[in-house]
């Protein structure tokens, strides 16, 4: 007669596809009752776990059946209860194992709750600012949905060499404004859909961070991708981070939004370092004086508040910002003294101040 032990062992194959690692690993697995015909079980799926409820369900159910004696799986899938205690960067009471990248001293993600907020162009100054700061930084491009970091950088058309061939393998990365970047729309066609699955996409990241040669660099800033999908996950769950900064416009639906990946963040112990507002208003080219909020006024100090994270620089539209990011030429390379640079470069000292202070 099947026991729960052994229904046990057949669910260490469900397995959570940012982490690769099993629900009952996780601890995902909060009940299992085993009387044949019949099992119940109970899941708890932390926030960032729903998107893959529908499959965790389905698979559990599915090994079950395959056991000899069982007929009927009852299942039920809830939260898991708040902690209080202290937990690993991976959350929910387990520790899970970290991997640091050789030679590589601190990984900044940069994320946002929503698409076209301007991410790819904060990662991206950032970085350079860093950069022209005489550090040495790498860029990572793991928005695999819409890699556009290579056209910020105006290398669009260059593919990486890759060294070796399989599981060895290693990317070197290209070089640009002295960032160090590797990104999926390097190694893709323009204009070809990218469809991928949650499993590929933590293989990807996981190849991008590992099979990279990084050489030495005091920061890796991580481009993710928009919301609080796999990416953010996956890469929360290889390395050990610094911390993320998250990017909103002033606006209330991108709010929302932000708030919502900056608890997914403290919900897996990611340090948040701060909040970046952009388009936070309008400066005009022929009257750099003037400035028009044309998204509304104070939506990034009142998540700062709300969150008790601090709302590190306000970053305007600026037409030049724009036309830097379509041209390939970062604005802090092309016009380090326009408003929108300064923003970038106080950003970097942040973020380098918050580094110096936690370690
Ligand atoms: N502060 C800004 N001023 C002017 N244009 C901006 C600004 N921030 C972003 N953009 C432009 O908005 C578009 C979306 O920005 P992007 O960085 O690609 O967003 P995301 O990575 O969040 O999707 C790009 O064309 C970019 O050049
Ligand atoms: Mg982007």
């Amino acid at each position: 007669m099947t026991t729960a032990e052994q229904a046990r062992i057949a669910l260490n194959r469900v397995k959570d596809s940012g982490s690769g690692r099993s629900v009952i690993e996780l601890g995902w697995l909060d009940q299992i009752r085993v009387n044949p015909p019949k099992v119940i079980v109970r899941l708890n799926l932390p926030g960032f776990a729903q998107s893959q409820r529908e499959r965790l369900v389905q698979e559990t159910r599915g090994f079950l059946l395959e056991m000899e004696d069982i007929e009927e799986v009852q299942i039920e899938v809830g939260n898991p209860p708040p902690s209080n205690a202290p937990i690993g960067q991976a959350g929910h009471g387990q520790a899970i194992e970290l991997n640091s990248i050789p030679g590589v001293k601190k990984v900044i993600a940069v994320s946002s709750g929503k698409g076209g907020v301007g991410k790819s162009t904060v990662a991206v100054n950032l970085a350079c600012a860093l950069s022209q700061q005489g550090l040495k930084v790498g860029l990572l491009d793991a928005d695999i949905y819409g890699p556009n970091i290579p056209t910020m950088l105006g290398v669009a058309n260059r593919t990486p060499e890759v060294l070796g061939s399989g599981a060895d393998q290693q990317i070197i990365p290209i070089e640009s404004c002295g960032v160090a970047m590797v990104s999926m729309g390097l190694l893709i066609e323009e204009n070809q859909p990218v469809i991928w699955r949650g499993p590929m996409l933590n293989g990807i990241i996981r190849q991008f961070l590992y099979q990279t040669l990084w050489g030495e660099r005091d920061f890796l800033v991580v481009d993710l991708p928009p919301g609080t999908g796999d990416a953010q996950l996956s890469l929360a769950q290889s390395v050990p981070m610094a911390g993320v900064l998250i990017v909103t416009t002033p606006q209330k639906v991108s709010l929302q939004d932000a708030r919502r990946g900056l608890a997914m963040f403290k919900q897996m112990n990611v340090p948040v370092i701060g909040i970046v507002e952009n388009m936070s208003s309008f400066v005009p080219p022929d009257r750099p004086d003037k400035s028009y909020p044309l998204f509304g006024i104070g939506g990034g100090q009142q998540l700062a508040d709300e969150t008790d994270v601090p709302l590190l620089v306000k970053v305007p539209i600026e037409m030049p910002l724009q036309e830097g990011g379509n041209a390939g030429q970062p604005i802090v390379d092309n016009r380090p003294d326009s408003i929108s640079s300064e923003a970038f470069q106080r950003l970097a000292n942040s973020v380098c101040a918050y580094v110096l202070e936690t370690t």
